[in-house]
């Protein structure tokens, strides 16, 4: 396999979960963001989400050597010179992630391959602006991404086949299973996941039943792993209203039209887990269901 050595644009929570991921495979892996600030927050997130791994009996020790071996902090985009593969995970807004790119393409050498982690925006568009679209392809990573085994891999008509072999080849070298999707806004999950979590948010603005009893229906009713108010505060609340306003531009589909508690929460400052308050109140005791603050923000 040609490609080695790999860089991440972008160090939030989806940049620095993939950063984590290739270095732990052995890739040497160079990760960069628009200040040392974030570009430090996001690397101390990868060590500390590896040691409550190691507490939990579900990481080792091996592995925090192994990703502090292969993976490097870097402030400049020019520092990922000799990369073969730059996966680009800045936020979902078009402009910012095709300034990234075209600033790439005027860097890296001409056999890079380029690789976007949109969830929501067309592959084809940000091909067609970074200037090399016979190597671009996309590859969704899922949140949290060391842990889940998914990958949406798409081939857009001026992908090379050699480069997309050659992709497909490293999701598998990083321990993940590729499904090969459409360049359709949202692919497979998001299209699937968009409504569901946007009803969970509907059913509690009809109380149809409490934060934490709508996530209990759904863990011990179809045996999801986590309830998807819990899952929306786990992914971020202007996240899942982002993604949602780009399908429902889309598609012109009332099941993707995001509901007004979450414009509402996002106005306050409520993205979920990370800010400490979302669906749930977080503390270092546990979470617990806002409803009492959730309803009084619908009135
Ligand atoms: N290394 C370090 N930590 C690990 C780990 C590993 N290899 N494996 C698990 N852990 C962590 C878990 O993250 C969890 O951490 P917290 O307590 O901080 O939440 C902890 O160990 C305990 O894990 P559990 O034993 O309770 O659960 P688990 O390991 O079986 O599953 C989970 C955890 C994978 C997050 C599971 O709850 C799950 O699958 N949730 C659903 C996630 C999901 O749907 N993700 C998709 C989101 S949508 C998306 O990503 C699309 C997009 O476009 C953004």
């Amino acid at each position: 396999m040609s490609i080695s050595k790999i860089g991440v644009a972008g160090c939030g929570l989806m940049g620095a979960g993939i950063a984590h991921t290739c270095a732990r495979a052995g890739f040497t892996t160079f990760v960069t963001d628009k200040n040392q600030e974030i570009l430090g927050k996001g690397i101390n997130r990868i060590f500390s989400f590896i040691d409550k791994g190691i507490e939990k009996g579900k990481a080792t020790l091996e592995e925090r050597r192994t990703v502090e071996k292969n993976l490097t902090g870097v402030d400049k985009l020019e520092e990922l010179i000799d990369c073969d593969l730059i996966i680009e995970a800045v936020p979902e807004v078009f402009q910012i992630k095709a300034d990234i790119f075209q600033n790439l393409n005027n860097i890296l050498p001409a056999r890079c391959i380029f690789a976007s982690n949109t969830s929501s925006l067309k592959i084809s568009n940000l091909a067609e602006i970074s200037g090399r679209k016979d190597k671009f392809v996309g590859i969704h990573f899922f949140n949290p991404v060391p842990v889940m085994n998914l990958t949406e891999v798409i081939k857009i008509e001026a992908t090379k086949p050699e480069v997309f072999a050659e992709v497909l080849t490293f999701i598998k070298a990083i321990g993940k299973t590729p499904i090969v999707c459409q360049d359709s806004t949202g692919f497979v999950v998001n299209r699937l996941l968009t409504p569901y979590l946007l009803d969970a948010v509907r059913a509690f603005e009809a109380r149809l039943a409490s934060v934490t009893d709508i996530d209990t229906a759904v863990k011990l009713g179809l045996g999801y792993p986590m309830g998807p108010l819990t899952l929306i505060d786990y992914v971020g609340v202007e996240t899942v209203h982002h993604t949602s306003e780009i399908m429902e531009n889309e598609y012109h589909l009332p099941q993707y039209c995001p509901p007004a508690l979450l414009r509402r929460m996002m106005d306050k400052g409520w993205l979920g887990k990370k800010s400490g308050k979302g669906f749930y109140v977080y503390s270092s005791t546990g979470a617990v269901g806002n409803d009492d603050e959730l309803t009084a923000l619908m009135k």
